[in-house]
């Protein structure tokens, strides 16, 4: 293995896996070295260009911590994310979509009761209530099926990017009734930029392409003997629909949500400001 050349470089490097490694290591190194080959043949890259490539990557993972995950941000913002996730989960039509999880899911979210509110201690918002029903494959409701609910803040932030406020914000699990259903209360869903004061931002600025994400809530629907979703519901009219920045919007996802004057709230709350209301229904294939 000397005098390795342009022409070859690439098979020197394949060959040099020992033939005895785990066969999926293997093939996915491999794969990873032939792709990697083939980028740099076809961008022919500066030594400085190749530098500036060491020092983004660099600074990604120095932007990560316990908090803040950057390598997930860029895998979102490259659609990465969502083809791993296209590739892992190609269900029957009947079953609902998923989506990205993102870089802001937390676990160990408080269980609240149902039609509880999601938002308390939150400040601003209009008020909005959700409700559905979590079904089989054959639309029969699941009973105590768990649902693990996140949101941003209506200023624009989830509650780990603010650590001046209490943990926990806008974050709970819910459990459906008898007969599938959940309800909750919150505030509506606003449209938000993602952390773009790092490498990903630069990134984005160099592409001409902007950091916002269509108003959503998070949803990992699970239950028993049936596969978890990893899921968002959208707003309908939302204007960042059409240009997500994580690429994660799918038309069966987009729920309308009501606007209803000062009256009775559907959980017979009196409402003395307009809210909004939201139906939707998760569907879970048998596993
Ligand atoms: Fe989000």
């Amino acid at each position: 293995m000397r005098q390795l050349t342009e022409e070859s470089l690439t098979h020197a490097v394949l060959a040099a896996t020992d033939t005895s490694v785990d066969p999926r290591t293997r093939d996915v190194a491999n794969a990873l070295i032939r792709h990697l080959h083939a980028f740099v043949r076809e961008i022919e890259p500066s030594e400085a260009e190749w530098l500036k490539g060491i020092e983004f990557l660099t600074r990604t993972g120095h932007t990560c911590d316990a908090n803040r995950q950057e390598f997930i941000l860029l895998s979102d913002t490259l659609g990465v994310s969502m083809l791993v996730d296209a590739i892992n989960h190609r269900r029957p039509g009947n079953v609902t979509e998923s989506t990205v999880l993102g870089p802001f899911h937390v676990h160990g979210a408080p269980a609240l009761p149902m039609g509880a509110n999601l938002a308390e201690g939150v400040d601003g918002g209009s008020p909005a209530f959700v409700e559905g029903r979590v079904l089989d494959g054959n639309g029969k409701p699941i009973a105590g099926a768990r649902l693990d609910v996140w949101q941003v803040r209506p200023d624009r932030l989830y509650d780990v990017q603010d650590p001046e406020q209490p943990s926990m914000q806008l974050r709970a699990v819910f459990h459906t009734a008898a007969d599938g259903r959940y309800r909750f209360r919150t505030v509506m869903p606003v449209s938000y930029a993602i952390p773009d004061d790092g490498p990903v931002g630069e990134m984005l600025r160099a592409l001409g392409r902007h950091p916002w994400r269509p108003a959503h809530i998070h949803f990992i629907v699970s239950a028993p003997g049936h596969a978890p979703v990893v899921t968002h519901v959208f707003v309908e009219d939302d204007p960042y629909l059409d240009s997500d920045a994580v690429f994660g919007v799918k038309d069966s996802l987009v729920v309308a949500f009501e606007e209803r004057p000062p009256g009775m709230a559907p959980d017979g709350a009196p409402m003395e400001t307009h809210f909004h209301v939201a139906h939707h229904d998760f569907s879970l294939s048998a596993r």
